[in-house]
């Protein structure tokens, strides 16, 4: 065994018994892991000549999906408050008719925060899901939501410049891509296939949203099963080192000091950055991300594809959001952006941020068939946060709540590690099997 190894064994085991809140002395801990493994990361990066670039990085989505056999549209949905997202379309093969595309049902992926429709062609194909779903005779919908670089565009877009961080652009969070957003995606994908109801796949903050919006109004209706990967409603007990550092210090209010709405730029320079970061600082950048989203041992996500993701991702939002993330992490309530005292009177009517209503999330859902897959050490769904959205969801009565852990997932392994064709894209095809058997 190597020195390194060694060192990262026992720091791991130092992870031991851990108490039901994430503490400060756990964050210094798991901050020390996880810069270990950076740093190790790091020098064998610079001791191995990595490999080309996978030329998928360098690919448009049209040629990405053309390239595998299938065909691509780009769609621009419109919102209700004039928010323009574009939404990928995955119809079927290239030698396929038209005509049989007609009368496919309609699935729609969500993306989660900070990501985008990009996100489902960072895996291999034979594990990514538009692949797969397109095999089962899915017409295959990714959506993108407001925020991300896939989607900055408004149809006012001198007030809602998405250039200037105080313009009314940026005044949004998930609750208001669950009230706009979702529904408006929706609405277009049944309009434009011709079905009646469709089936939704979030991942994330694409659960989140799925729940706020339909705490808000009834959208459930035009869906007829929900696969929730890594689903959240509750976020007080994450245990993601770097979002309790940012807590912790405050440097949250920093960010507002930054531009940090503005990933403007990253599509303009990723060429480069793919060059000369991603491709020589694959195993670098996997652990970083992994020290925000799930402290691993071993690596089970193929780094060939790391340029892929390199590409797509950071996909952006605002900062609104994330700080709605931070709210909920703090007061471990299902509830909406806090916007301080006087502008809450304005908007909610009340001094403080009221509970999402989960009677009325209840009865908006309860005809949904439900299927979650949570990994068992991803910090972003805490087993106890999972456990009280699981209580929240166990009304249903005559219609089906499964649920799957797969022990030694992250929050972002569900689309990326090497098994996720086994551990997530094939039970959830199988779920959708049966749902459609019992019809
Ligand atoms: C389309 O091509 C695939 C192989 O890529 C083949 O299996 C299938 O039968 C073809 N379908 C038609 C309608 O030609
Ligand atoms: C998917 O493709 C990769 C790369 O071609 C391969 O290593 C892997 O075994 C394949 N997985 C499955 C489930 O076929
Ligand atoms: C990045 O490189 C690809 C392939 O070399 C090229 O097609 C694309 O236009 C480049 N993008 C930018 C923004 O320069
Ligand atoms: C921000 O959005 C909320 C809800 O969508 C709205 O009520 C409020 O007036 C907006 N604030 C500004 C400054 O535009």
């Amino acid at each position: 065994m190597r020195i390194s190894q060694l060192i990262t064994v026992l720091l791991v085991l130092w992870i031991g018994v851990s108490s039901a809140k994430y503490t400060n002395v756990e964050m210094i801990r798991d901050l020390a892991i996880g810069s270990w493994r950076v740093f190790t990361g790091l020098v064998e990066d610079l001791y191995y000549k990595t490999p080309e670039i996978t030329p998928d990085a360098y690919k448009s989505p049209a040629e990405f999906y053309q390239s595998y056999g299938y065909r691509f549209e780009e769609h621009k949905v419109v919102t209700e408050d004039g928010y323009i997202l574009s939404a990928w379309r995955v119809p079927g093969k290239l030698n396929e008719s038209m005509k049989t595309v007609k009368g496919k049902p309609a699935v729609m992926l969500q993306h989660g925060l900070l990501d985008n429709s990009g996100t489902f062609t960072v895996g291999f194909s034979n594990q990514s899901l538009p692949f797969l779903l397109n095999e089962e005779g899915y017409d295959v919908w990714i959506t993108n939501t407001r925020g991300n670089f896939n989607s900055y565009e408004h149809t006012n877009p001198f007030e809602y410049s998405v250039f200037d961080i105080h313009s009314k652009y940026w005044n949004f969070t998930f609750d208001t891509m669950g009230y706009y957003d979702l529904p408006s995606n929706i609405d277009y994908i049944l309009d434009y296939t011709n079905n009646e109801k469709l089936t939704y796949i979030g991942h994330s903050q694409g659960t989140v949203q799925f729940f706020a919006g339909n705490a808000l109004k009834n959208v459930a209706s035009k869906v007829d099963a929900f696969v929730g990967l890594g689903p959240v409603m509750f976020a007080g007990n994450q245990r993601s080192p770097l979002c309790t550092l940012l807590k912790a210090t405050g440097l949250s209010t920093l960010l507002k000091w930054f531009d940090f709405n503005n990933l403007l730029i990253w599509p303009r320079i990723v060429n480069v950055s793919l060059k000369s970061v991603v491709k020589p600082l694959r195993k670098t950048i996997l652990r970083f991300i992994q020290m925000i989203v799930g402290i691993k041992q071993e690596i089970s996500v193929d780094l060939s594809r790391m340029p892929v993701m390199g590409r797509h991702e950071p996909g952006g939002t605002g900062l609104q959001n994330m700080l709605h993330w931070l709210q909920m992490i703090d007061s471990g309530n299902f509830q909406r952006y806090d916007y301080g005292k006087k502008e809450n009177m304005k908007v909610y009517g009340q001094e403080t941020a009221p509970l999402y209503d989960l009677e009325v999330l209840k009865e908006n859902i309860k005809d949904l068939d439900m299927f979650l897959i949570k990994g068992g050490i991803d910090v972003f769904v805490a087993q106890e946060d999972f456990d009280q959205l699981l209580n929240v969801l166990s009304f249903k009565e005559g219609k089906t709540l499964k649920h799957k852990i797969v022990e030694d997932y992250d929050h972002l392994d569900y689309i990326w590690a090497d098994s996720a064709y086994e551990e997530v894209s094939l039970p959830v095809l199988e779920f959708l099997r049966n749902k459609r058997n019992n019809q």
